[in-house]
């Protein structure tokens, strides 16, 4: 299915795990594709790769924590596209997993400035442009552990909270003029974040997934894709769960 062709996509954290994926899955639906991301090495064999399927790419280098930067990646992007369709907030960091009390306020503030600021500032810098074309979709990466709390997570936990209420409020602000924001909450998918997870951490996390696995990341983006597609018309500002029937709300 091309049903994607001539859209133009923003795909933060492209590089790797769950943004890859998406990346890759937006692709092959047609989508044009502008890969975001911190890592540069990286970054250039994500965008290398989109175009192998004959989609053209371009691989920017950000940090999602920055305005300035984030604010030059959408006038990049503009330059180069003329437009933007769809963007996919996907960076994320877990930072450390320990009790609050041994939490450092630095590693606090990071975890919250890459998955809530990162999310608001890109929004922000995408939805005018939205606003002229009178459309967009939008689709923030967030996590089950928004929903639920994961212990010794905090930072993560609360991050990926405020980002469900983010998705809320901004889907509101906009829904009359056919842009679809929406959030999805992953339980534990297969990439490198589940892997830097402890033992104890894992199985605790498994032991709560009635499938009895983690996700694919193929899974995460073939949700992705619907709900940034002309399929999704009359959903916005909903989280959206991918998690084996963990989630119960
Ligand atoms: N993997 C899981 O189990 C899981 C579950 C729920 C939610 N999520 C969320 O999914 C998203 C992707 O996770 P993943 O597992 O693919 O992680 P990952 O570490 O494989 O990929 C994250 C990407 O974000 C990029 N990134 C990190 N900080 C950045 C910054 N400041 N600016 C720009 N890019 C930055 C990284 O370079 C990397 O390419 C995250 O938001 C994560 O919280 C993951």
């Amino acid at each position: 299915m091309e049903d994607l062709l001539g859209k133009i996509s923003i795909v933060t954290g492209g590089v790797m795990g769950i943004g890859r994926e998406i990346a890759l899955r937006l692709a092959r639906d047609g989508s044009d594709i502008a890969v975001v991301d911190i890592e540069k090495e990286g970054g250039q064999k994500a965008a290398d790769e989109v175009r192998s399927m004959g989609r053209k790419s371009v691989f920017l280098e950000v940090d999602v924590t920055r305005w300035d930067q984030v604010r030059a990646m959408v006038d990049g992007v503009l330059k180069h596209f003329n437009k933007v369709d769809i963007l996919v907030n996907s960076a994320g960091i877990v930072g450390p997993i320990v009790p609050l009390w041994e939490y450092s306020v630095e590693d606090w503030d990071r975890v919250m400035a890459v998955n809530l600021r990162g999310t608001f500032l890109c929004c922000k810098a995408v939805i005018v442009p939205m606003l002229e074309q009178k459309s967009g979709r939008i689709v923030n990466v967030a996590s089950m552990a928004g929903k639920e709390g994961n212990p010794m997570m905090n930072a993560y936990s609360t991050s990926k909270a405020a980002v469900i209420g983010f998705t809320k409020s901004l889907a509101r602000e906009v829904a009359q003029q056919n842009i679809i924001v929406n959030c999805i909450a992953p339980t534990v998918i297969a990439t490198r974040i589940a892997d830097s997870l402890g033992e104890e951490q894992r199985e605790i996390l498994l032991s709560k997934i009635p499938m009895g696995r983690f996700g694919k990341t193929s899974e995460v983006a073939a949700l992705v894709k619907f709900l940034v597609s002309e399929e999704c018309t009359f959903s916005t500002g909903q989280c959206y769960d991918i998690s084996g029937g963990r989630a119960v709300y």
